[in-house]
């Protein structure tokens, strides 16, 4: 047997049951796929069920507003996938027919599309022979193959990749592959006892799966620190959608940056235009890891008689359908229908 074969066979045998396997549908994988990079398929399975329970096809996701769409998104994380889900079914619904572009070539032409998802996509979708590479696959092709050179994006290995793969099941082959870096390929403890294709691992017979595959140094996360305030004014809370950039259009309550003592905190609040404002309680401190940064941040309730305008005062019922990012779930957390 070939080494697809191999993997094949295993799949066939040892397949995860997902709920977007066996689909058929370019607007279901795209989402899956979409939905599955960064995140964890336990995760992914609820906010998919409900995601294609309120936008069941890509013209019912092109008619919601986008902050309809953050909210089905909210604690799924990496914001932009979700603007961009909304712009590549605008785009498809209004330039494209209504059909999704059925190789990928065109799938990359959509926003939020690259060579991963564009891959995946099609080899499921269509049957294209083109290597899914994320990391679970570089992972195990890289074992497999004992690849020396840092890889510093999977798609250092396409030309290997695509030598490998099945022409005739490339879908499932990329999936086995998933599953295979999913269950039994792990990062630190991979089960190579019960791997399919041990015996042709080079790692595993220099019992070096461990140092592979090669990855550059990690490079630090820049710290940030905020001053988080639950700020009300009169019996409403001070929210503001964010701008375009890191966690855009999602909404937050007012900051400051920086860790301050109460009368600079004040100072800086005058400064950006609230007026009387006064600190209340200190509120816990939290902490939220993104991909290149860390944001540390300390909480304050506090109140003012009038604010800028980039904010907006919300009752309890108002706050509620607004898309929150998960960085603030500690603060949006202490936001009780009476407190607020
Ligand atoms: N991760 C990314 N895409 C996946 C898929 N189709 N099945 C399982 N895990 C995945």
């Amino acid at each position: 047997m070939s080494f697809s074969e191999e993997i094949l066979s295993w799949y066939d045998a040892n397949k995860r049951d997902l709920p977007w396997r066996g689909e058929r549908d370019p607007y279901r994988i795209w989402l899956s796929e979409i939905m599955l990079q960064q995140t964890q398929t336990e995760t992914v399975k609820g906010y998919y069920a409900r995601f294609l329970a309120r936008f069941p096809t890509v013209a019912d996701l092109a008619a919601a507003e986008e902050a309809q769409v953050l909210k089905l998104w909210e604690g799924l994380g990496y914001y932009s996938r979700a603007r961009n889900l909304h712009a590549a079914a605008r785009k498809v619904a209004h330039e494209c027919g209504g059909v999704f572009p059925t190789d990928a070539a065109g799938l990359r032409a959509l926003p939020g599309v690259g060579p991963y998802a564009a891959n995946a996509i099609a080899s499921i979708a269509y049957g294209e022979p083109v290597p899914a590479l994320d990391g679970n696959q570089a992972r195990v092709l890289g074992r497999v193959l004992a690849w020396e050179p840092e890889l510093k994006t999977p798609f250092d290995l396409l030309k290997p990749a695509q030598s490998l793969i099945s022409k005739d099941r490339p879908g499932d082959y990329n999936q086995a592959l998933m599953d295979l870096g999913a269950t039994l390929c792990l990062p630190k403890a991979p089960r190579c006892g019960l791997c399919p294709v041990a015996e042709r691992c080079r790692a595993f017979r220099e019992d070096a799966a461990l140092d592979f595959p090669r990855k550059p140094a990690p490079v630090a996360k820049k710290e940030q620190d905020w001053t988080v305030l639950l700020m009300t004014c009169g019996d409403k809370l001070l929210v503001r959608r964010r701008p375009k950039g890191l966690l855009g259009g999602l909404y937050e309550f007012c900051a400051v940056e920086g860790w301050h003592d109460t009368e600079a905190v004040i100072a800086i609040l005058e400064d950006m235009g609230f007026k009387n404002p006064v600190i209340l309680e200190a509120l816990p401190d939290a902490r939220h890891v993104f991909t290149h940064l860390v944001w540390r941040m300390r909480g304050l309730r506090a109140a003012c008689d009038a604010f800028p305008d980039a904010y907006t005062a919300v009752t309890p019922e108002q706050l509620d359908p607004l898309p929150f990012p998960s960085a603030l779930r500690t603060y949006r957390g202490l936001v009780t229908r009476k407190q607020s």
